[in-house]
């Protein structure tokens, strides 16, 4: 085991240590209870995809197997140490609670893929990344659901229902699960299925950070042919005095299960300045792509770069999103209904910020909108699942994006604005936030959505010491 320098006045496996005693001793100790592989570094040299907010904890221990996970979260409890687990590191909300008395469990080196002999079925671990997903699936000629931008952990998004491109014909993420390995809040390992426990299996499906690790996962895969496993999906650039035109037909067009679609406020790649640009996706042929969305590319783009291209580039159009690090304080909502008047506001307040910071030029309103009927339908709306927001139609999120924490101020009261607009017009009963791209200024209500109040009693009987409080605790 590599072991940098510790500092960490965390007590695990026993041991007591202040601040002052970073050295190899508690490291010595946790060698001798931990696999070879585990590494465990200070914090400085812990990477987010955002700083806002971020954790900061007395050292990250980066687990070699799932048994570790087990014996660190067992220690942790006997403990009282606070602890939390990260996988891709791209939550970015402000409900992270861990200081210099914590500690990180980093999950990310837990790479293990392997697919069934037909490829129906893949088994894989924890530090899976959507990309690392797609690439197996590539190799495997399967399909494998994944959500939008490659760097996140295919199960971190999937704990919390997981919205993905095909979610219209294969169902959320967490209609793809099928058995999960988990280890509880005091260090118990777990094998949970839905017969096998189906409470448990209701929280973890929605709520899942709240209620365990989930060290791996069994899966469900398309065989799909590398020549057959392509869609229609590609960048089309409207002009801004576009917008009102633009977002009409994005709340008229009702997105059967083959259709995704996605409306960007982001810098252009064309010329660096505030741009309009629409991202639609159909899993089929770029000639039926074309009529389905043609509502929208009738408005008369300025370019349209949509063709058919391979699973294995279809999140590619995300990747400058994945971009670690810098100050990400964003905010959501969910949305039955868009309003153009309401989005002229968003734009205004969008160039604004824009403009009035340099460094924010990456600043970006991003909004992911999905066919609701084929998710409603799926195969496990059953009430199997706590997810609760299977008929929102799109999800908006405001991301201001810059280094300088003297601009927090302005970039938080500027994300609230924007989500204040939407709120306005968002055509539901009640506010909606999906808990993967929430703030954490949000009610509790407001992200768990009527599968509330069972999470809470939930919560009681699994967690009852609430050790697993660190992502939207249910308190
Ligand atoms: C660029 C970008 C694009 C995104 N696109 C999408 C998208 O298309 N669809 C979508 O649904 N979401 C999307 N998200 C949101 C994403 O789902 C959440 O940020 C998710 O929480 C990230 O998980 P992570 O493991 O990468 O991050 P982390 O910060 O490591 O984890 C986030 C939280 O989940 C917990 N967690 C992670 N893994 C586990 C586990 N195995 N067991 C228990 N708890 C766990 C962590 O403890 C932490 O509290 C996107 C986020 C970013 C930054
Ligand atoms: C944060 O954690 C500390 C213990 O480490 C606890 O005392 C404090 O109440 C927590 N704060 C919140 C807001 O939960
Ligand atoms: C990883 O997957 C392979 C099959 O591809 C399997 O043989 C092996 O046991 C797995 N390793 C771990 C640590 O799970
Ligand atoms: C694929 O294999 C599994 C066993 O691993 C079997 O249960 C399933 O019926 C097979 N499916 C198909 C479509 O062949
Ligand atoms: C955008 O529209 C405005 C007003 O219709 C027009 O003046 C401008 O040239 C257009 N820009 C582009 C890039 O087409
Ligand atoms: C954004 O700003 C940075 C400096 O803050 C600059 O290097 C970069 O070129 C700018 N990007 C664009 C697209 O203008």
């Amino acid at each position: 085991m590599h072991v940098s320098r510790v500092l960490v006045s965390a007590s695990l496996f026993g041991l007591s240590l202040s601040a002052s005693s970073c050295n190899g001793k508690w490291a010595t100790l946790v060698q001798s209870t931990l696999s070879s592989s585990t590494t465990i570094q200070c914090a400085a040299a812990n990477q987010r995809w955002s700083d806002f907010a971020a954790p900061s904890p007395g050292a990250v221990v980066t687990v070699g197997n799932e048994n570790d996970v087990a014996k660190i979260i067992a220690a942790a409890s006997k403990t009282n140490t606070p602890f939390l687990v990260q996988s891709g590191g791209n939550g970015w909300a402000d409900t992270f609670n861990i200081s210099s008395t914590g500690i990180i469990i980093d999950i990310s080196q837990l790479k293990n893929i392997s697919f069934n002999k037909n490829k129906t079925q893949v088994t894989f671990q924890a530090g899976v990344t959507n990309e690392d997903m797609i690439n197996a699936a590539w190799d495997n000629n399967a399909r494998v659901s994944v959500s939008t931008c490659n760097c996140v952990s295919l199960l971190g998004a999937t704990l919390g229902g997981g919205l993905s491109r095909t979610q219209g014909t294969y169902g959320l993420n967490i209609d793809n699960l099928i058995s999960v390995n988990m280890v509880d809040a005091s260090g118990v390992k777990k094998t949970v299925t839905p017969k096998s426990d189906p409470q448990l299996w209701w929280a973890l499906t929605g709520a899942g950070a709240n209620f365990g690790v989930v060290t791996s996962a069994t899966y469900k895969s398309q065989p799909v042919p590398q020549a057959q496993n392509t869609a229609w999906t590609g960048l089309v650039f409207f002009n801004e005095s576009q917008i009102e035109e633009v977002i009409t037909a994005i709340d008229q067009l009702t997105l059967e299960p083959a259709m995704q679609m996605d409306i960007y406020f982001t810098a252009s790649p064309l010329d660096g300045k505030p741009g309009v640009i629409f991202l639609p996706f159909y899993l089929g042929s770029e000639e039926v792509g074309r009529q389905k969305f043609a509502s929208i590319l009738n408005i008369g783009s300025i370019l349209d770069t949509t063709e058919v291209i391979p699973y294995n580039t279809w999140n590619s159009a995300g990747d400058p999103f994945c971009t670690d690090g810098g100050r990400k304080p964003s905010y959501t909502i969910g949305l039955k209904k868009m309003e153009p008047t309401a989005w002229r506001n968003v734009w205004n307040a969008y160039t604004e910020f824009f403009n009035s910071y340099a460094e924010a030029n990456l600043t970006t309103i991003l909004t992911e909108c999905y066919p609701t009927a084929a998710t409603a339908k799926s195969v496990q709306s059953d009430g199997s699942t706590s997810y609760p927001f299977r008929d929102i139609k799109c999800y908006a999120i405001a991301i201001p994006w810059y280094t300088s924490p003297s601009i927090d101020a302005a970039a938080i009261a500027w994300g609230q604005q924007v989500r204040s607009y939407w709120a306005a017009s968002a055509g539901t009963s009640c506010t909606s936030s999906y808990v993967n791209f929430a703030h954490g200024d949000e009610s509790l209500a407001q992200i768990y959505g009527s599968s509330l109040g069972q999470l809470k009693q939930l919560k009681k009987k699994y967690d009852p010491y609430k050790r697993l409080n660190q992502w939207f605790p249910l308190s």
